[in-house]
This record gives structure tokens, C-alpha cells and sequence, in this order.
């Protein structure tokens, strides 16, 4: 399991600690004794949150659930270079609380692996700004510290143009 330190993004991964800080490789948060601070800003590990690996989608894009709509990522610009995202509706995001928040946006490949990740900190808006260019297909995912990883499913460029820009143009 990873954990965010939530003052300054460093994560701490149970499966991969290093010695250097007097803990073994492997030690679950739980065993960390009081006096080991964040390697990255002397933080306490009381301050670390859980990343949830499971990816959760809505079961149907065109009805959503409360919760969904609030942790569903969302394409609020997209060209061939770039695209803009957020999470939860334009008009009303995600929460951005200490307790409550999105830690994390990430822009995954069709294959699955991310291409790049963008930490949130408390008090900011949950949005992001990728770069896809070279990409055909991408994959938004944004991780709640409550509610898990929550991602868009995957996103076809060309077949989003076709959607979106104006009235289609299905004649051709
Ligand atoms: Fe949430």
C-alpha cells in the first residue's frame, strides 16, 4: 500500500522503503515508531494518507450516482497537444479539505501505465493539465483519500473531436 505525506506529496510505499531512515524494506506504516519523520519534509507519518489502487468507473456514464459525479474526472479541454481536467462537475468539484480531498490526478496510456501524475494539495481545485501528444488513446484517473481512484475510462482523441466539436460531422 502507498501513502501521500500530506504536506508535501512525498509517498511512502510499504513495499519499497529504504534502509537509510533506520526502517526495514517492507515495515507497515502502523510499525513506524513516532520518532521517524517524512524523509522528504520531517512531517509526521500521522500526516501520511492512504493511495487506493482500485480504479473505480460509473456503471453508467449517462447516470451517475452522487458520489460519482463528484469523483468522476472530467475533460474540460482537450486538443491535439494538450488536455485539461477535473474532477467532480465544472460548477462544483471535488471537496479540497485537509481531511477530504483529491491528492492526486494521473494521465495513463491505453496500456495502462502512467505517463504523468499530478499531486493536489489541500485548498487547491482539483485540476490538471497533461500533455498527450503522441497519444491516441488516454486514461484520466484521480485518487480521492476517502472515496479511492477514480478514472474516466479511455478516451479515444480523434473520437472525442468527433463528439464534441460542433454538431459532428457524420455525413463523411
Ligand atoms: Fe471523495
Amino acid at each position: 500500500m502507498r501513502f501521500l505525506c500530506v504536506n508535501c506529496s512525498h509517498i511512502y510505499d510499504e513495499a519499497l522503503w529504504e534502509e537509510t531512515d533506520g526502517i526495514e524494506p517492507g515495515t507497515g506504516i502502523d510499525e513506524i515508531s513516532e520518532d521517524i519523520h517524512c524523509p522528504s519534509c520531517d512531517g509526521s507519518f500521522e500526516d501520511f494518507s492512504p493511495i487506493e489502487d482500485e480504479v473505480i468507473y460509473a456503471d453508467d456514464p449517462h447516470n451517475l450516482s452522487h458520489v460519482e459525479r463528484e469523483h468522476m474526472p472530467r475533460i474540460m479541454h482537450l486538443d491535439d497537444q494538450k488536455v485539461e481536467a477535473c474532477v467532480g462537475e465544472e460548477e462544483e468539484m471535488h471537496s479540497s479539505s485537509e481531511e477530504h480531498r483529491v491528492t492526486a490526478m494521473y494521465l495513463v496510456d491505453e496500456h495502462g501505465h502512467i505517463v504523468e501524475e499530478v499531486f493536489i494539495m489541500a485548498f487547491e481545485d482539483p485540476i490538471a493539465e497533461f500533455d498527450i501528444s503522441g497519444l491516441d488513446d488516454f486514461e484520466i484517473r484521480a485518487s480521492c483519500n476517502m472515496h479511492g481512484l477514480w478514472w474516466t475510462g479511455l478516451i479515444n482523441v480523434d473520437q472525442y473531436h468527433e463528439e464534441h466539436d460542433e454538431d459532428g460531422d457524420e455525413e463523411s
